[in-house]
C-alpha cells in the first residue's frame, strides 16, 4: 500500500502514485496556486507523459486534481507532453509546452477551457514553431532531430518573449529565444547565452529568465544539475556576469512564479536515488521540493531559503541552549526525533575538524545519515549508512565551497521528510538528497562535535504537519 510506505514524504508534494517528474505550468490564478507536474499515469517510470495537476491555496497543502493534458493519437504531442509553462494571454491561462512526436520535439499551446484549470483546449495550429533553427547548429542525435524543448514565456510592452531549451554541436547548452504578437506566430531572435560545453553542460532543459530589477538570472537545468547565471538580459542576449549550482543535490528541472517584494517561488523535481525496480515496487516515483524563495541581497548574491509559507506546517518545537559542545558531550537534542522535521542551526566551528547532525538514526546508529559540515568549508551528506538496502544510491553528495554568511557563522536550515532531505546552508545554496532508512526506528536526530569544540549559537527543531490533509498523501481527485 502505498499510503503506508515509510518512505512516501508528507509534507512534500507527491501524486498519489506512478511517475513525477518536472514541475510545469506554474501560475497563481483566481488566488490559487496551480502546479502541473510531469506524469505518467501508467506507472513509476518515464513513459508516455501527460500532465498532472494539484491546487492549494497556501503553498504548502495540496489537493490533487485530475490530469490536465495528455497526449493525443496523432497529434503533434502523441509521444509525450513535456515540460512547458502558463501564460495568462487576455486573462485566459494558457500551456506552452513541449509536444514529442517521433523524433520532432516542438512547443505546443493549449488554453484552459474552465475556471478551475482543469481542462484544456489544445489549439488547430499546434505545433506553433513547425522546424528548430538553423543557427546555432542545434544538437541532434539518433532519438532527436533536434535538442529543442522547455519553454519560458512572458510579455513585455506588448511583445511575447519566448525561451526555448536546446544545445549547440560546437558548443554547450544554450537558451533559444522567440518573439511574437499573438503567441502563436513566432521569429526567431537568437541564442541568449551560449554555455560552455564542460563547465556549463551540453544542453539546457528548462530554461528560466527570472527578474530582480537591475539583474536577471537565468536558470537552465544541465543534465545534472541547476545552474544559474545572474547578468543582464537586453531583451535580445544575457551579458552573464555570474555564476552558480542552485542545488548540489537531486534538485532538477525548476521553475518560479513571481511572488511580489522582489522574491520569487521556485520548485524544483527531487528526483529518485534508488533502483529502478525498488521504484516499481513502491509505485510512485518522484518527489517535488518545498516552494523555495529566490531572492537577491543587498550586494547581488542569490538567497535561497524555505519560503515563510512553510512555517504554517510547524508543530512541536524544542530549544536547545547557546553551548559549546565538545567531541565527548551527550548529544543536546536526545528527545527529538521523527521522519517530519525542520532543523535550524546556527554554530561555529571552535577548534572541532567538523560539526554533525546526524538524522534518521536507528537506536543502535546501524542507520545513519550525517549532514557533516568540516572545516575544509565543505558540507556533506554522508549516505554510507543510509540504507541497509542494496537498491539505496550510498554515494555521498556535497558542497565543495559553502559560500560564506554575512555574519561570518554557519547557517544550516534543514528539512527531513521521509525519503527526502533538503539542507539549505547560509541562505545561499543547497542540497536535496534522498536516502531510504529500511528499520522502523530510524528516526532519531543527535548534534555532534568532532576532534575540537563546536559552538552551538542555538538550535531550533519542529516536528512538521502532513501537507495533506487526510493525513497521508494526496487523495485521488473523483473524476
Ligand atoms: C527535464 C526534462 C525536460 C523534458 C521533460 C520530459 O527533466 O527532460 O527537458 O521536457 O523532462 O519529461
Amino acid at each position: 500500500e502505498i499510503d503506508d510506505d515509510p518512505h512516501r514524504p508528507s509534507y512534500h508534494f507527491t501524486p498519489p502514485a506512478n511517475w513525477m517528474n518536472d514541475p510545469n505550468g506554474l501560475v497563481k490564478w483566481n488566488g490559487e496556486y496551480h502546479l502541473f507536474y510531469q506524469y505518467n499515469p501508467a506507472g513509476p517510470y518515464h513513459g508516455s507523459i501527460h500532465w498532472g495537476h494539484a491546487v492549494s491555496d497556501d503553498l504548502v497543502h495540496w489537493e490533487d486534481r485530475p490530469i490536465a493534458l495528455e497526449p493525443d493519437t496523432g497529434g503533434p504531442d502523441r509521444h509525450g507532453c513535456w515540460s512547458g509553462c502558463t501564460v495568462l494571454d487576455d486573462d485566459v491561462p494558457t500551456f506552452v509546452y513541449t509536444g514529442g512526436d517521433g523524433h520532432d520535439q516542438l512547443p505546443c499551446l493549449a488554453r484552459a477551457a474552465d475556471d478551475d484549470l482543469d481542462t484544456w483546449q489544445k489549439s488547430p495550429q499546434n505545433p506553433i514553431i513547425t522546424d528548430p533553427p538553423e543557427r546555432p547548429q542545434i544538437l541532434a542525435n539518433d532519438d532527436w532531430n533536434a535538442e529543442f524543448r522547455d519553454h519560458d514565456v512572458w510579455k513585455e510592452d506588448g511583445t511575447w518573449y519566448h525561451l526555448i531549451g536546446s544545445g549547440t554541436e560546437d558548443a554547450g547548452g544554450t537558451a533559444l529565444l522567440y518573439q511574437s504578437d499573438d503567441l502563436l506566430d513566432w521569429a526567431y531572435v537568437g541564442p541568449i547565452l551560449v554555455g560552455d560545453r564542460d563547465e556549463d553542460g551540453p544542453i539546457w532543459e528548462c530554461p528560466e529568465l527570472l527578474d530582480f530589477g537591475d539583474l536577471q538570472l537565468l536558470q537552465v537545468s544541465n543534465y545534472d544539475k541547476v545552474a544559474y547565471f545572474l547578468g543582464t538580459f537586453d531583451g535580445q542576449t544575457f551579458d552573464r556576469k555570474d555564476s552558480g549550482t542552485l542545488d548540489h543535490g537531486n534538485y532538477y528541472a525548476a521553475q518560479s512564479i513571481p511572488d511580489g517584494d522582489g522574491r520569487y517561488l521556485s520548485w524544483g523535481w527531487i528526483r529518485e536515488d534508488r533502483s529502478a525496480s525498488a521504484q516499481w515496487d513502491a509505485g510512485w516515483s518522484g518527489a517535488m521540493s518545498v516552494p523555495r524563495s529566490l531572492s537577491l541581497s543587498s550586494d547581488g548574491t542569490l538567497v535561497v531559503q524555505p519560503a515563510e509559507e512553510l512555517t504554517r506546517l510547524r508543530g512541536e518545537r524544542e530549544t536547545i541552549d547557546r553551548q559549546t559542545l565538545s567531541p565527548d558531550d551527550p548529544s543536546p537534542c536526545d528527545g527529538v526525533s521523527g521522519d517530519a522535521l525542520e532543523i535550524q542551526l546556527e554554530l561555529e566551528l571552535d577548534g572541532a575538524d567538523a560539526f554533525e547532525l546526524v538524522v534518521a538514526c536507528s537506536d543502535d546508529g546501524e542507520e545513519r545519515t550525517s549532514i557533516r559540515y568540516t572545516d575544509g568549508n565543505r558540507l556533506i551528506v554522508d549516505r554510507e549508512h543510509s540504507s541497509l538496502s542494496d537498491a539505496a544510491n550510498s554515494d555521498p553528495q556535497s558542497i565543495d565551497e559553502v559560500p560564506q554568511s554575512d555574519d561570518g557563522i554557519v547557517h544550516l536550515h534543514v528539512l527531513i521528510d521521509a525519503s527526502v532531505i533538503e539542507v539549505f546552508v547560509n541562505d545561499r545554496t543547497s542540497v536535496s538528497s534522498r536516502i531510504y532508512p529500511t528499520r522502523a526506528d530510524s528516526t532519531g536526530v543527535s548534534l555532534e562535535a568532532v576532534g575540537g569544540a563546536v559552538e552551538l549559537y542555538s538550535a531550533d527543531m519542529w516536528s512538521l504537519e502532513s501537507a495533506f490533509t487526510d493525513g497521508s498523501s494526496a487523495e485521488a481527485a473523483s473524476n
